[in-house]
């Protein structure tokens, strides 16, 4: 094993909607990083200040939000997918990559102000994301990283980030192992939830993760839970915020403060009825002289997010149809993410898989983090571990080009273990048409407008035919590593064989 590196370590960051995490490679293992208030977990919260332009993250942020809610960012992880939204700070206007890569340069400099000016220089880091995201989401993340000056040596999914740091431990606790686990990986963090059945395989040389099946969904996590116990806890007490959309400014605005601290109250006891069977809420002048005092119970806070709780159970559902395996198959259930703490997700996973296989990593907030310092690792030296790492994965969306009318024609379906290849038959749409544009798009709509697009294929001097004349092939190609190669062929005017070919990369 290579010596403690203090000073120039690979890093691992999980970037998560709610917080955010930062782990080293010891050379022996991981370590998470505390940031500078002392806790291993930083609020991802951006707060500008109106009167210095002074950026602040974290709780702080959180904190001055509170009092001024218009100048503070939460959850923008769930705005990446559109890197041209605006997110008002009082005046300003920022970018979600820019927030993303505030909260990221805070935690990188947390860590490197630990140490004498300029000696602390990461190797390099590895960024995690959603299973979900897409190829663009994914480019998001990365400009994000660099912009925040920091080398981002890859991504890596969070539940294969968070089932490396399992397998990690179970090399360490049994070193002479070999043989196959089945696992699920429950994800339920603060805005995403993500859903993973592996088939991972210990071998004396080598780790293989194998991606059976995943679901999912990117707007389901305790965000959401926050916001329906609010909305109970307004309804117990007979009050509302209908002010929010108030044309009146200074009524919003209130509205908009009373919200947030309501909100953070909400989150409080969310928490707490994770261990406690009840609590209180008593949040002063949530509106001027209004006041809430209630008592809320686990049964109460656990009927109201119900119908997520529903939603779950029909993703875990899915996931055996769609990897032909049954519950009783599966070895072992790994939870991962703040929000797996409350109690009726549990026990919706001790009543479908089994009690017996349902386990807690060390730290469910933390092992995505480690896991990609792991990963880190790996990529800048690949001996480090003595045993190779092979992660097979799925396409998560499918992927196919526009055809007549905005549809979407899929020329690979979603769920296909990667590398993986299929041909798709088209023909000239008009008579005598000698360009093209292949519009390739990734999603799971029948219109390509309510998908995402990758790229373009531009085919020029097709010969021209009447219409439907031409027999043009697409073949699309998924590399392990998630580049998608389009490769377009036809005929030429003389006969000779003609093709185009174009690389997208995919996360
Ligand atoms: N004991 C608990 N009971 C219930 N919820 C909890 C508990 N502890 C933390 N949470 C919730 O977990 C969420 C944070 O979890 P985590 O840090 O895993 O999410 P994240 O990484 O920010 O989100 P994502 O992975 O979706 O991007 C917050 O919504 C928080 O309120
Ligand atoms: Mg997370």
């Amino acid at each position: 094993m290579p010596p403690d590196n203090v000073l120039n370590p690979v890093l691992g960051i999980d970037l998560g909607t709610t917080f955010s995490a930062i782990a080293r490679w010891t050379g022996r293992g991981t370590e998470i990083y505390l940031n500078a208030s002392g806790h291993p977990e930083t609020q991802s919260a951006v707060y500008r200040d109106p009167e210095t332009g002074e950026f602040l993250v974290g709780r702080l942020a959180y904190r001055r939000g509170l009092i001024d809610p218009d100048c503070l960012a939460l959850g923008v992880k769930r705005k990446m997918d559109d890197a041209s939204q605006k997110i008002k700070l009082g005046e300003h206007e920022f970018s979600p990559i820019e927030l993303s890569s505030r909260i990221l340069d805070r935690m990188n400099t947390d860590v490197e102000e630990r140490f004498p000016n300029g000696l602390f220089e990461a190797t390099g880091s590895v960024v995690t994301v959603p299973y979900y995201f897409k190829a663009h989401q994914c480019e998001n993340t990365r400009a994000a990283a660099e912009m925040a000056d920091i080398q981002c040596l890859g991504v890596i999914q969070e539940p294969i980030a968070a089932s490396l740091s399992y397998a990690w431990q179970m090399v360490n606790d049994y070193p002479d192992r070999e043989g196959e686990e089945i696992l699920v990986v429950f994800d339920l963090g603060g805005g995403t939830f993500d859903l993973t059945l592996f088939k991972l395989t210990q071998l004396s040389d080598k780790l293989i993760f194998e991606v059976l099946a995943t679901g999912g969904d990117d707007r389901l996590g305790g965000m959401d839970f926050d916001e329906c116990l609010a909305g109970k806890l307004l309804e117990k007490s007979g009050l509302s915020l209908d002010d929010l959309d108030s044309e009146d400014e200074d009524k919003a605005r209130k509205a908009r403060k009373g919200r947030q601290k309501l909100i953070e109250q909400a989150i409080i006891a969310k928490e707490t009825l994770s261990t406690s069977a009840n609590t209180y809420v008593a949040v002063a002048d949530i509106l001027p002289g209004q006041h809430i005092d209630v008592k809320i119970t686990r049964q109460e806070f656990e009927e109201c997010i119900d119908r997520y709780v529903v939603e779950i159970r029909e993703i875990l559902r899915q996931l055996w149809v769609m990897a032909k395996l049954e519950p009783k198959d599966v070895d072992r259930v790994i939870l991962v993410g703040g929000s797996s703490r409350i109690p009726c997700m549990k026990d919706l996973l001790c009543e479908v898989i089994g009690e017996e296989k349902v386990y807690s990593a060390g730290n469910a907030s933390q092992c995505v983090a480690e896991g990609a310092a792991l990963y880190a690792a790996y990529l800048d030296e690949p001996d480090v571990f003595g045993r190779e790492i092979e992660i097979t994965t799925r396409t998560c969306h499918a992927l196919g080009v526009e055809v007549a009318g905005g549809r979407f024609a899929v020329v690979i379906p979603g769920n296909r273990m990667a590398p993986c290849e299929s041909v798709h038959l088209f023909a000239n749409p008009e008579d005598n048409v000698t360009s093209i544009d292949f519009n390739v798009y990734q999603g799971s709509q029948r219109m390509v407008k309510d998908n995402t697009m990758i790229g373009t294929v531009n085919v020029n001097g097709l010969p021209p035919r009447g219409a439907r004349e031409l027999e043009i092939k697409a073949t699309f190609k998924v590399s392990d590593d998630q580049k998608l190669s389009v490769k377009v062929e036809y005929d030429g005017d003389d006969g000779t064989p003609i093709a185009v070919q174009s690389v997208f990369t995919m996360q």
